[in-house]
């Protein structure tokens, strides 16, 4: 054993001491990649090997790891000012130079900005601010959240709720009251011949009347559902969505998240479907993960509402780190690089590519669909391409030879729904991830989905 590894194996012997990890379970976690470095796609561990991200770690690295520009943005933030609170009656100018480049970027009728520190807390504050935006026009009775099953939001109590991939309610429910879940726009695995995205659409519309209009605050979707398997929706879904959210009053929440920040080849998720939000939560990329940071942003309806509200209907919603100078300078950093570098056009291109390449792999007998937007793509992997029938643990096994082979790819294991699915593998490398390294993704993918069966 060399110095390295002895160093190493301490820091894993600690860790099994000390440390309870996202997703905490002792067998997975037995040996641990310790990573120490990464530079654009690539990730190094502790042992000298090297893996290419096709993740971009948890979906977030936009513009790749280790961009000094941003390590100097932070330093120059936390020198001049580390922190000081946001809260009403003080401001920061990394924080209203942000909200504004966001309210810029972002949907036309986007007005403000209120931060948070990642993407669980997004949405908790989004669903917050839709009960808050009906009780101000005197409808307080519009509380319910609507979801669609395979949404992934975040895992704190609220956010879990409208999180609808069993494994996370299983051993924290009861979900919290007035949360309720329709089906998804999922072409693949939608029962008989109709369009997904209309029926998708309807059973929100069914939803809300089986509730009752005037209890339903709002929907949250995810513009395409990225840890439910990346589902991307029909052009038929948003808009009716839409009309159905107008019809009724119920506010639609984007959840961008994942989509947000030049991910799908747009700015933001929707741009692709021609619809707006009223809101919409987002993180990750925001600051390409260099710093945690989030937020939502509100329409400039909801936000006249906000800022008439008489002094005893006050936004009583905070945190100590909304604002924080620091994260929001690195942010500001990380979209320069974005715009400067021409990464949202590169996403689109490059991304279709990439796209294209991966459905080479649709003559591989196992892999039952490929899809995706951007640089967001995922493969379904079947035992059966005729019946659909959902391959259940062939995933794990790709993943396995996959990292064997220097590749990190994440899975969305095989889920009952409904609608049933089969094991999913996801792909977001950075946005600047240089086409040899794609190429490369997807050959050792290839021969990983291979290896595996
Ligand atoms: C669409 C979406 N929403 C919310 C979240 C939760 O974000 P966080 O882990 O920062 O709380 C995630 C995380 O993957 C996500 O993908």
């Amino acid at each position: 054993m060399n110095d390295l590894s002895s160093a190493e194996d301490l820091l894993i012997a600690a860790d099994h001491r000390h440390m309870i990890h996202p997703l905490h379970h002792a067998k997975d976690h037995e040996k641990p990649r310790v990573f120490v470095s990464g530079e654009g796609a690539i990730l190094r561990t502790a042992d000298g090997r090297e893996y290419i991200d096709s993740l971009s770690a948890l979906w977030n690295v936009h513009i790749g790891h280790g961009r000094k520009e941003l390590a100097a943005a932070a330093a120059a933030q936390m020198e001049k000012l580390a922190y000081a609170s946001a809260y009403a009656g003080s401001t920061n100018e990394p924080a209203v130079r942000l909200a504004e480049k966001i309210v810029n970027l972002a949907y036309p009728n986007m007005a403000a900005v209120y931060f948070t520190t990642g993407g669980a807390e997004s949405n908790e504050s989004a669903f917050k601010f839709a009960r808050y935006h009906w009780k101000r026009l005197g409808k307080p009775n519009k509380v319910k959240v609507i979801s669609r099953r395979y949404g992934y939001h975040g895992v704190t109590l609220a956010a879990m709720s409208a999180t609808s991939l069993p494994n996370y309610h299983k051993m924290f429910g009861p979900v919290v009251p007035e949360f309720l879940q329709v089906a998804p726009p999922y072409p693949y695995r939608w029962p008989g011949n109709g369009d997904a995205g209309v029926g998708a659409a309807d059973a929100v519309e069914e939803a809300i009347l089986a509730q009752g209009p005037d209890t339903v605050a709002a929907i949250i979707a995810e513009p395409i559902q990225g840890s439910g398997g990346v589902i991307v929706p029909p052009a038929s879904y948003f808009p009716r969505l839409r009309q159905i959210c107008d019809k009724y009053d119920v506010l639609l929440i984007a959840d961008e998240v994942i989509t947000g920040f030049g991910r799908t080849g747009t700015w933001f998720g929707l741009e692709h479907e021609g619809v707006q939000p009223d809101l919409f939560s987002f993180a990750k990329g925001v600051t390409s993960g260099y710093l945690p940071l989030g937020g939502v942003a509100i329409s400039k309806t909801l936000y006249d509402v906000l800022q008439d509200a008489p002094a005893d209907e006050k936004f009583m919603h905070a945190a100590t780190y909304s604002g924080h100078p620091v994260c929001c300078a690195v942010a500001l950093a990380n979209i320069d690089i974005i715009e400067k570098e021409g990464m949202v056009d590169r996403a689109r291109d490059v991304g279709a590519k990439f796209i294209t390449n991966l459905e080479s792999l649709l003559t591989l007998p196992n892999v039952g669909e490929v899809r995706g937007r951007g640089l967001l793509a995922a493969v379904e992997l079947v035992e059966d391409k005729g019946s659909k029938a959902p391959a259940k643990g062939l995933g794990a096994k790709v993943v396995a030879e996959a990292g064997k082979r220097g590749l990190l790819v994440r899975l969305r294991a095989a889920a009952d729904g409904p609608p049933a699915s089969g094991d999913v593998l996801c792909f977001s490398p950075p946005l600047s991830t240089p086409e040899p390294i794609l190429d490369q993704i997807v050959s050792i993918l290839g021969e990983s989905i291979q290896a595996a069966a």
